[in-house]
């Protein structure tokens, strides 16, 4: 077997050059730990954060001067190669899928996860690149649908930047979710939003919702582009604008509609939820997948070797769907 990790580091927070390869001893997994061969991650908007180390008030997760945890990468899929004692969920050779946390180093060839993680078997469905993905734009759009917003049938729902990782899964889930959905995204994506479901597509370049007169119950803002009081207009009197880019402007607006008004402001952190909470989420979109009704957008793929070009790629926020590394 392999005695060697290749990974990925970041010792100092800045542009995509502070990414650096690097060789580690292959860990043994310690108890109720498994050891899996990576062979695919994500590659996302929140390891640039990560990488970036902004915004500052992410620091105290992520370290205040340096990153606490080198290693880059959330969201993996893979084989169990080796378990610890006590392992119970998995046994050597599964094809699993999750994401490492703020324990990090899922760009790597190999990770050591506890069994009891977000990880799970992965479908039959899904590729080890569509795997791979899987909680980052589907697990955040499950859980700001459902848990979030309290999304439900009969529903109208905007979804701004229906083109990105969070937007093109929660177009299929809230149209899984029986909610009728409207998309905003650039003409390039106009047709990808449509054959997702979206009944409506908005070309953000040419029109903007604020001007017209449709009410939404629902505005999943997934790019904090339109904040809580620019969006207003456009809710139901019980509408609410949830996001996952958070900013002064929101927690203002979370503060002031939890005590005032009927319109509410919403925002979480979903890789902060507890694994007992991500997992039973994560068994919902396996079986969304195995019925046909939801499949990640993949965009491009890029060799280990390729992270810098990765990044800087995923950073021009031009990215359709998702993007891993091989
Ligand atoms: N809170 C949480 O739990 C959580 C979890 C995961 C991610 N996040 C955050 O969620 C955010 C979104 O991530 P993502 O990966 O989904 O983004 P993304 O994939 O990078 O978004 C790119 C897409 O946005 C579209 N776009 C750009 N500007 C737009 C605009 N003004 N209006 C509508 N569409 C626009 C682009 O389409 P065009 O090129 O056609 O314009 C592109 O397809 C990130 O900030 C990430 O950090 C939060």
């Amino acid at each position: 077997m392999n005695t060697a990790l290749s990974a990925w580091s970041v010792r100092r927070y800045g542009g995509p050059d502070q990414l650096v390869p690097v060789t580690r001893p292959l860990p043994t997994p310690g108890p109720g730990q498994v050891l899996i061969r990576i062979q695919a991650s994500a590659v996302t908007r929140a390891d640039g954060m990560m990488r970036a180390g902004v915004p500052r008030w992410a620091r105290p997760f992520l370290g205040f001067r340096r990153p606490r945890k080198d290693l880059i990468g959330t969201c993996l899929s893979g084989e169990v190669i080796a378990t610890g004692p006590g392992v119970s969920r998995f046994a050597i050779g599964d094809r699993i899928f999750g994401e490492a946390g703020l324990n990090f180093g899922a760009n790597s060839s190999h990770i050591c996860m506890e069994e009891t993680g977000v990880l799970m078997r992965a479908p039959d469905g899904l590729s080890p690149e569509e795997a791979a993905v899987m909680c980052d734009g589907a697990l955040t759009s499950l859980n700001f649908l459902r848990e979030v917003a309290g999304l439900r049938a009969g529903e109208k729902i905007l979804i701004l930047g229906a083109s990105g990782s969070l937007g093109s899964a929660a177009v299929q889930l809230a149209c899984a979710m029986g909610a009728e959905v409207t998309g905003t995204c650039s003409a390039r994506n106009t047709a990808l939003v449509s054959s997702l479901g979206a009944s409506r597509v908005i070309d953000y370049t040419q029109e903007d919702f604020r001007r017209e007169n449709t009410r939404y119950d629902v505005v999943f803002d997934t790019l904090g582009v339109s904040s809580f009081d620019q969006s207003k207009s456009a809710l139901t009197t019980s509408g609410r604008y949830v996001c996952p880019v958070l900013s002064l402007d929101l927690l203002c607006a979370m503060l002031r509609t939890s005590l005032f008004g009927t319109r509410k402001a919403r925002f979480s952190a979903t890789g902060m939820l507890k694994p007992d909470v991500l997992r039973p989420m994560l068994g919902d979109l396996i079986d969304l997948v195995a019925a046909g009704t939801f499949a990640p957008v993949m965009d491009r793929t890029f060799a280990h070797n390729q992270l810098v070009e990765a990044h800087r790629y995923v950073e021009t926020g031009r990215k359709t769907g998702n993007v891993v590394l091989v």
